[in-house]
């Protein structure tokens, strides 16, 4: 057993993986489907706070968390003791049937987050997807209209509706047959790739006029579209952040057409970019907003969250049997609490730290061409040439095994980005050393040029 207090920095004891962690993973490629994409071999036992230990007793500062799930860090014992009481008291009662006073909790803690000049509802779900396929559904439901714009770029998720908003990568698509229709996909804003050579404030103001006089006028008439869905920050695409105004343009067109604006929150929300959401930097009201990942500290749990005008489908339109389960709810509520009592100030105070320290990196690199972000969601982007910005992956996955060997988890991003995406508990020491790593990974990658 590892405590938070005891071991706060990596120890790494024998080669990786280590005797241990390689039966796990032959086992593993015996049973398990191959469609899994692992950067690389870590095996995890066990976990506390921001550290993982692996099975040979190697122990990792984890700036993955999960793929930005344990926004408390592993295992905080505050959410430990609260799933260990509720699952003491009720497992599972399907909240599609019956009630139970967890669901309306956590649900007026949500909706605490939202903006106050609207009254909001909520759904649950299990994961990221099944709350894009219902937003899609409550989007269509309640416009009467069918037709999606989507951003490329942007990741909603594997089954099939989500799919079909998914433009990330092809493999992720390719082979699945013909997916939603209706769909069309605009650029995403990418400021270090801003053909006309725009700023992190000002890049998209062209897919704005784009949306507006092409697609509008020659693909799809706006009275025809159900639904915008956009990542505030990209997250598998690259950890790239929408300029403010961007987003605030996409809600002035969503409003002027009766348009429904989804914020896909899964990876950005609940605190990791310094507020709940990271659409409230830029000071907007979307139709309705969705989280997962970070929402539970680990346990499947997802929430969208409508305007009450919105939400306004009929009994039996939607359902679920495990979303709302009461162990899992504890588990959020837990989380929110964490989050709402300092977590997500220290992401602001962390954050800012770690860009103060970073942000130089493409004066110190030659092989960093970017490094963007707010709070705890850092993307690192790696190039074979700052002049030409030529997209180095493989200098990226070399900078992500090097640090792995080192001790630092982290996780490649879009085609050649890096992301920083700590729990939301590490300290200033634990950044710290987390940097040094990765300076010493990013050198270390750079013999290759
Ligand atoms: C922004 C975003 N939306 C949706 C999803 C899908 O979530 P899940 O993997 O829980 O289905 C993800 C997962 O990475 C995501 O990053």
């Amino acid at each position: 057993m590892i405590t938070a207090t005891e071991t706060k920095l990596p120890k790494i004891k024998t080669a990786l993986p280590g005797p241990r962690a390689k039966e796990v993973i032959a086992f593993d490629a015996k049973f398990m489907s191959p469609s899994l994409t692992r950067d690389y071999p870590l095996v995890a036992e066990r976990a506390s706070g921001a550290i993982v230990e692996d099975p040979d007793g190697n122990t990792f500062l984890d700036f993955a968390a999960g793929i930005a799930v344990c926004s408390t860090g592993h295992c905080h014992p505050k959410v430990v003791a609260a799933i260990q009481k509720q699952a003491a008291d009720l497992i599972h009662i399907a909240g599609t049937d019956f009630y139970h006073r967890h669901m309306p909790e956590f649900a007026e803690k949500l909706v605490s987050t939202m903006p106050k000049s609207e009254k909001w509802k909520v759904f649950f779900g299990n994961s990221g997807t099944e709350v894009v396929e219902g937003a899609i559904k409550l989007a269509r439901y309640h416009t009467k209209r069918d037709k999606l714009i989507a951003f490329y770029g942007c990741f909603h998720g594997r089954t099939l509706g989500s799919l079909s908003l998914t433009a990330s990568k092809s493999t992720q698509r390719k082979n699945f047959g013909t997916l939603l229709g209706g769909v069309e996909h605009i650029p995403y804003p990418y400021a270090y790739r801003c053909a006309l050579g725009h700023t992190k404030e000002t890049c998209g103001g062209e897919i704005i006029e784009m949306l507006e006089q092409q697609v509008f006028k020659r693909l799809f008439a706006p009275e025809e579209i159900a639904a915008i869905i956009v990542e505030p920050v990209q997250g598998e695409g690259g950890f790239i952040p929408a300029p403010l105004f961007f987003l605030q343009e996409l809600q002035r067109i969503s409003n002027k057409h009766g348009i429904m604006l989804i914020l896909d929150e899964v990876q950005a929300g609940m605190g990791r970019t310094g507020k709940w959401w990271a659409y409230d930097h830029a000071g907007i009201t979307p139709d309705i907003v969705l989280t997962a990942k970070g929402i539970a500290s680990g346990m499947p749990m997802a929430a969208f969250i409508a305007k009450e005008s919105v939400m306004n489908w009929k009994t039996g339109s939607h359902g679920t049997t495990y979303g709302g389960n009461p162990v899992c709810l504890a588990a959020a509520s837990a989380t929110f609490d964490l989050i709402e009592g300092g977590l997500m100030a220290n992401a602001e105070k962390v954050g800012n730290y770690i860009f103060s320290k970073i942000s130089d990196w493409p004066n110190r690199f030659k092989i960093v061409g970017d490094v963007r972000g707010k709070g705890l969601m850092i993307g690192v982007e790696i190039v074979r040439d700052q002049r030409t910005k030529e997209r180095a992956a493989d200098l990226r996955d070399a900078v992500v095994d090097n640090a792995f060997h080192r001790g630092l988890l982290t996780l490649g991003s879009g085609e050649n980005s890096i992301r920083i995406s700590p729990p939301l508990i590490i300290d200033e020491e634990q950044a710290d050393c987390a940097i040094r790593i990765m300076e010493e990974s990013i050198r270390e990658a750079e013999k290759k040029i």
